[in-house]
């Protein structure tokens, strides 16, 4: 059935979103690209839609305000509310879902709203849906979300954004962040692919999911995160088969048991230099580029991502001669301003 959806994603990469959405669903068009937001037509079912790890959040769109121009709030639940031509005959609603709540949100943060037109919109859709409200602990979540751009949409929500600080270890990349910087790398069947600063493994286990490679390797130099990842792969092997995957403790300044030439790709993020102590962070660039120039191919490509850009701006200034910058990308991470950058080797 062809409807219309939207998928939030993180800041900064729309460009990445759109090239790779059509990749993994079945788009008949993209109406709507804004950062952080995508809009889009699919006959794709809910399901496939949730597996997609490069995206937060999916709604069905039940309505689309364009252009919001002098309505507030308020008016703009009126409208849903005398909106005949809305179509709550969702399919998958039918399948155990027994209770909502409605979440109204402005520019990304939660507002609270005039109680009794709430009120009135939560009869409107219990009487076309026949589901029951829980706000506490709701099945569904019908949301209207309001932008900063001066559009608004109401939909269903279908995917729920756990609350990641409970799940994710201090350090530990949000996995679709994960994912997104694998996707820079432009994956491929033959990759041997490496993430020297792995850490909790957020990075290759992102990239195992993506698609088809030949080797993952996976490194860092703390042998207690090196022992978690282990186990944590042991845990996905039971329900998936991972072949060629290696976790070992290494010094990714110094990998002297990799070849010149071996690795096709590196994704990876470095210490930020901000929670561990690093003397000489310069130093610890200028050797990291070095032995990352030695690793990989030609044309191998490297996406690191960097919170300290200004000290990584001027060690890369010093190597220009050995990578091309072929992209750059600003986002937050934890709230901190962070780049990714996608370098090219030359040899
Ligand atoms: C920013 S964290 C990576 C976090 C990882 N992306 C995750 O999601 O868990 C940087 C990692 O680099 C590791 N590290 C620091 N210096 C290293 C070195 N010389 N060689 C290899 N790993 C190193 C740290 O132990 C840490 O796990």
């Amino acid at each position: 059935m062809k409807r219309t959806y939207i998928s939030t994603f993180i800041t900064g990469f729309q460009s990445v979103i759109a090239d790779n959405l059509p990749r993994v669903v079945n788009i008949f068009s993209i109406d709507l690209l804004l950062d952080g937001l995508i809009m889009y037509q699919s006959n794709e079912e809910i399901k496939s839609i949730k597996r997609i790890n490069f995206i937060n959040n999916s709604f069905i769109v039940l309505k689309f305000f364009k252009d919001i121009g002098s309505l507030n709030t308020d008016s703009i639940i009126k409208n849903i509310i005398l909106d005949k031509s809305i179509d709550y005959n969702i399919p998958e609603l039918k399948n155990n879902r027994s209770s909502f709540r409605i979440i109204v949100s402005s520019e990304n943060q939660l507002i609270s709203v005039n109680k009794k037109l709430l009120n009135d919109l939560e009869i409107k859709i219990t009487k076309n849906t026949k589901l029951r409200i829980n706000k506490l602990k709701p099945d569904l979540e019908f949301w209207i979300s309001i932008r900063s751009e001066g559009c608004a949409f109401f939909g269903l929500r279908f995917t729920k954004n756990p609350n990641q600080e409970k799940y994710l270890a201090k350090g530990e990349l949000r996995p679709e962040l994960a994912s997104i910087l694998c996707l820079l790398s432009e994956p491929n069947s033959d990759d041997i692919f490496l993430d020297p600063f792995c850490g909790y493994g957020s990075i290759p286990i992102q990239r195992i999911y993506i698609s088809k490679y030949k080797t993952i390797l996976s490194y860092d130099i703390n042998n207690e995160l090196i022992n978690n990842l282990k186990s944590k792969i042991k845990n996905i092997q039971k329900s998936k088969n991972i072949k060629n995957f290696f976790v070992h403790n290494t010094d990714a300044l110094n990998m002297k048991f990799l070849s010149d030439n071996y690795i096709d790709k590196i994704v990876t993020d470095p210490p930020w230099g901000f929670f561990e102590k690093i003397d000489n962070l310069d130093l610890f660039y200028s050797k990291m580029l070095k032995e990352f120039h030695r690793v990989v191919k030609n044309n191998g490509i490297m996406v690191l991502l960097v919170a300290n850009s200004g000290t990584f701006d001027k060690v890369l200034e010093e190597y220009k001669s050995l990578f091309n910058v072929e992209n750059k990308y600003t986002t937050l991470v934890s709230g901190k301003k962070t780049v990714i950058y996608k370098l090219k080797n030359i040899k």
